[in-house]
């Protein structure tokens, strides 16, 4: 179904290689690419910050997708922006501030998203969803690639889809999206699709038919 877009989280790519990564990935077939940003505070794992996402902004010519977990977020939005960042998704429970925080990243020229723990209700969204370009829906615990799926967020997810209704707000979903998985949180109603182990296993830079495969799987 293409309506659904698929959106590779380079997590799952090599660190080492990532404009080549994001060009091969995308000629295979990404609607988007997944940028995530982690901390070492936020969730026990860091990646990169600011320079990265802004040296990957040559690269990737669909839809850069940058997913934060970092905490806090606001010094950072101008920053973001910069890079180049055309998503930029904070985490609810990354500050008492979400509201502001949401508006602050549409008031830099990007569209903005709300991601959600699993351990987070989507109820909290309510009041938050006029500000929100995406809402994204967690189904690991973030921080890591390869994790199993957690099937109790496919309710959620459809909860969202009904608190959502018909407004323009993407439901995207992060953590174990593979073939299994993926029919499960579209029929739920989510239409962005995170995938990094799923799309990258099998492939590289010099050899990315895989990462079509993958996708055209997914
Ligand atoms: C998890 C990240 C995800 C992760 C997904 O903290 O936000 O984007 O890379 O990886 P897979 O698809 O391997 O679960
Ligand atoms: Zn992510």
């Amino acid at each position: 179904d293409r309506s659904l877009k698929i959106a590779p989280s380079i997590l799952a790519a090599d660190f080492a290689d990532f404009g080549r990564e994001v060009r091969a990935v995308e000629a295979e077939g990404a609607d988007w690419i997944h940028i995530d940003v982690m901390d070492g505070h936020f969730v026990p794992n860091l990646t990169f910050g600011p320079p990265m996402v802004k040296a990957l902004r040559r690269h990737v010519r669909t839809v850069m997708d940058v997913h934060l977990m970092i905490a806090p977020v606001d010094p950072y939005i101008d920053v973001y922006a910069d890079a180049g960042a055309d998503i930029l998704t904070a985490h609810f429970e990354a500050g008492p501030h979400t509201h502001r925080t949401l508006q602050a990243i549409r008031g830099a020229g990007m569209r903005a998203g709300l991601a959600l723990n699993p351990g987070t209700s989507v109820e909290v969204a309510a009041p938050l969803l006029d500000l929100c370009d995406l809402v994204c829906v967690m189904t690991v615990n973030p921080g890591f690639g390869g994790q199993r799926f957690i099937h109790s967020q496919v309710s959620q997810i459809a909860r969202l889809r009904e608190m959502i209704g018909d407004r323009p707000i993407h439901i995207e979903v992060d953590g174990g999206v593979d073939a299994t998985t993926a029919p499960l949180v579209a029929a739920a109603g989510a239409d962005v699709l995170v995938a990094g182990s799923a799309v990258f296993r099998g492939g590289s830079v010099d050899d990315p038919s895989p990462y079509g495969a993958n996708i055209r799987a997914i």
